[in-house]
């Protein structure tokens, strides 16, 4: 392993509104001052590759020709993310509306716009077949995400974050050596986190603030445990989550091992707002998960 992770993913500008409470349906809420902010859970989980878990991260994606392309691909650049890769198409860059209540739950609306867009050309494919880890969400489409699994060398790892939810074709599943999914998500693919192993070799399970369960076949489970923080937006934790773990996992570590180093990252992000600039550096990610305090 060298260390080398490679993100296919989307990427959004999130425009951000704190809210006293979620409006339900048909409902008008007043919120506060409009953010923008990087987002997106490719451009994400890249970032926290780089920043907080010290891998070479190449990001693979798409954005369009404006003016909040620019604003992702500074925040990309600043992490140390290769971007060499991201094409720009004819279409908006994705947008995510995001509103966060006081205590920091996110509801998130996604308009994937150049998302939708990204397809892997000759330079993507050599670069993800070189890569230790590929990491991919479900916000591009499926065919790309199939197709960037397949691409992966041999003893290379392919994991997949199934975020949002939704069905996966047989030859996707077949495909993943290592599933990252929230509760809500394992209920979706497989009703309880243990029957993921019926379809996937390993698999981690987040449990929010208390921690994840990790899930090898032939493997006792492995519960670690969440860390207490004072949470203020939990937007992005999980994608702080997925990038830490993967880089963890490049850098040779074990599944429990690098989802010892995530959930430590994962608690830190939650401390900030936003999502890639709540992202920790892998010193306090170190220094939280030994058992010290970040301040
Ligand atoms: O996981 C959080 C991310 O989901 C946000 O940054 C938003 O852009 C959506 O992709």
């Amino acid at each position: 392993m060298t260390g080398r992770v490679v993100v296919v993913g989307s990427a959004n500008v999130d425009l951000v509104v704190d809210v006293p409470r979620h409006p339900h349906g048909g409902e008008t809420v007043l919120g506060d001052r409009l953010r923008r902010s990087p987002g997106g859970k490719g451009a994400n989980q890249a970032v926290a590759a780089a920043w907080a878990g010290s891998a070479d991260t190449s990001f693979v994606g798409a954005l369009g020709e404006d003016e909040a392309a620019d604003l992702i691909l500074v925040s990309l650049g600043g992490a140390g993310v290769g971007t060499d890769l991201v094409a720009r198409v004819d279409a908006p860059t994705g947008t995510a509306f995001v509103t966060v209540d006081p205590e920091g739950e996110n509801a998130i609306v996604v308009a994937p716009g150049a998302n939708h867009l990204l397809r892997l050309g000759a330079r993507q494919a050599e670069r993800i077949a070189e890569a230790d880890v590929v990491l991919a969400q479900l916000e591009i489409p499926l065919d790309v995400v199939t197709a960037a699994a397949g691409l992966r060398k041999p003893g290379a790892l392919f994991v997949l974050n199934a975020a949002p939810s939704r069905d996966l074709p047989a030859e996707l599943r077949a495909a993943i050596d290592l599933l990252v999914v929230n509760e809500h998500e394992a209920a979706d693919l497989a009703g309880t986190p243990e029957a993921l192993l019926d379809h996937v070799p390993a698999a981690v399970v987040t449990l929010g603030g208390d921690g994840c369960l990790v899930l090898q076949r032939a493997r006792e489970p492995v519960r670690i445990k969440g860390i207490r923080v004072d949470v203020v937006d939990t937007t992005g934790a999980g994608d702080t989550f997925c990038g830490v773990l993967a880089a963890g996992l490049a850098r040779g570590l074990d599944v429990a091992e690098a989802a010892r180093l995530a959930t430590a990252a994962g608690a830190l992000a939650v401390t900030l707002p936003g999502a890639q600039t709540a992202v920790p550096s892998a010193e306090e990610v170190a220094v939280l998960a030994a058992g010290g305090t970040v301040s």
